[in-house]
């Protein structure tokens, strides 16, 4: 392409040579692509950091919350299966039918059709420099078939973020929570509000108590955390790359525990 821009410059001098003229503007589009190039880079890219995350907790930790502040600060995508579930549902998808079922009752969908979805998400292009899993790996078997994936191409998970917060805060938390189908976006009534109240200030659509939210839900979705999903802080520990931070704390003071430990 340049050497087509060249000879097309070149042409129009009349002496048959380049003009300073015609160089000048040569330079000028080489650093005006330049430029773009490094723009459409991610930050966590012109770092040169990798960034793979997991993000560890009970339901209702905070894990969406921080999840969407890291993705933000360090240009990496936030990868949610409960969002991807919940987008499937609202579209009327098969797997979102399917997902429906286990997840209005708190349990987790089967490994089957979680490994798969994920698996094809992470292998998109926008992930390439790195991601925040939320929600995801939620058993061991999970954990394992991702540890596979990026072994094979000689890569690992960077951190393991549990955000750790009592069973007695959680109930509490969810019946406050309010989440938009539009957009994924989650508020707390009290703690985190919307700017107007039951409308969501991302993308204005209005926002909702989730299915699973109610109170008798939630009891089941702890247990279902304690029996199948803390195993991996352990799982995790052991690799060498599980970090606590305490998730009863302020969110923007979570936040900062969690940027101290990536920095
Ligand atoms: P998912 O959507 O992942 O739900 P979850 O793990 O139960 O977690 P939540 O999204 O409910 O909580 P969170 O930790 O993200 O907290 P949040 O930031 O919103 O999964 C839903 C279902 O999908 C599962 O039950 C399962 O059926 C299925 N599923 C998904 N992934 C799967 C997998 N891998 N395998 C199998 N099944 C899968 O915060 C909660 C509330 O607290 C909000 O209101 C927030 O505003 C507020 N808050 C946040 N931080 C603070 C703070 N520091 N102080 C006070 N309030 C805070
Ligand atoms: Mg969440």
């Amino acid at each position: 392409m340049w050497i087509s821009c060249f000879f097309r410059l070149q042409t129009v001098d009349k002496k048959g040579k380049i003009s300073l003229c015609a160089l000048q503007t040569l330079i000028l589009r080489w650093k005006k692509t330049a430029r773009l190039r490094r723009c459409s880079q991610g930050a966590a890219e012109r770092k040169g950091i990798q960034m793979k995350i997991i993000m560890l907790g009970a339901p209702g930790a905070g894990k969406g919350t921080q999840a969407k502040m890291i993705a933000e600060k360090y240009a990496v995508p936030h990868v949610s299966t409960g969002d991807i579930f919940r987008a499937n549902i609202k579209n009327g998808t098969e797997l979102g039918m399917e997902a429906k079922k286990y997840m209005d009752q708190g349990q987790l969908v089967p490994d089957e059709l979680t490994v798969k979805i994920l698996l094809d998400r992470v292998a998109q292009p926008d992930c390439k420099n790195g991601y925040v899993l939320d929600g995801f790996p939620r058993t061991i078997p999970q954990a394992q078939v991702l540890d596979k994936a990026l072994s094979e191409l000689g890569d690992a998970i960077d951190y393991a973020i549990n955000v750790d917060v009592p069973d007695e805060n959680i109930v509490r938390r969810m019946s406050g929570r309010r989440a938009c189908l539009g957009c994924g976006a989650t508020y707390h009534v009290e703690h985190i509000p919307p700017k107007k109240e039951g409308i969501c200030d991302v993308c204005g659509q209005n926002l909702v108590l989730r299915d699973d939210d109610k109170p008798e839900t939630v009891l089941n979705r702890l247990k279902v955390y304690h029996d199948q999903t803390q195993p991996l802080i352990d799982f995790y520990n052991e690799k060498g790359v599980l970090k606590t931070v305490d998730g009863t704390v302020d969110s923007k003071d979570v936040f900062a525990a969690i940027v101290a430990i990536l920095s």
